[in-house]
């Protein structure tokens, strides 16, 4: 799989931009931090592990640049995030609700597919903001 990641990256022609992470990501995001990426990024990607989506979207939050943008799959889960929710739906449902109260950024969630929300992180945000 890594091995197919890789080839995919060269035959694209983006290899020498990327830099691959492999493991877990809540892991991979904490070693970004701590090796002093905070602000540095431009666009964060946001669709796996629904249950630490709140978790993902703290950490983007840190290493985006001001004016950096959060992309998030799936926040209407198959209609099922509200009502009828299942286990999957009811993490998304807490993650929307933790998006739309941080005060660090401002966002939409667009209607299409499976639900894809976009945030931009406000200029106004700094690490001592309180997220
Ligand atoms: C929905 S797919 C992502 C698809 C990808 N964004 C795309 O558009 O092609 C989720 C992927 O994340 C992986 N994954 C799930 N939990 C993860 C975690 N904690 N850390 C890293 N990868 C994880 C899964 O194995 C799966 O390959």
């Amino acid at each position: 799989m890594i091995d197919q990641v890789i080839k995919l990256f060269f035959s694209a022609g983006v290899a020498s931009k990327l830099q691959l992470m492999v493991g877990d990501a809540l892991d991979s995001l904490d070693d970004l931090r701590r090796k002093g990426h905070e602000g540095t990024f431009d666009f964060c990607y946001i669709d796996a592990d629904k249950k630490n989506y709140t978790t993902y979207f703290d950490q983007s939050l840190h290493l985006l640049k001001p004016g950096g943008v959060i992309a998030v799959d799936n926040t209407l889960y198959r209609g099922l995030v509200l009502g009828d929710a299942d286990k999957v739906g009811n993490w998304i449902n807490l993650a929307n609700k933790h998006f739309i109260e941080s005060r660090s950024v401002e966002g939409l969630l667009l209607n299409v597919g499976d639900g894809y929300s976009l945030f931009r992180k406000l200029h106004i945000y700094d690490k001592y903001t309180v997220i």
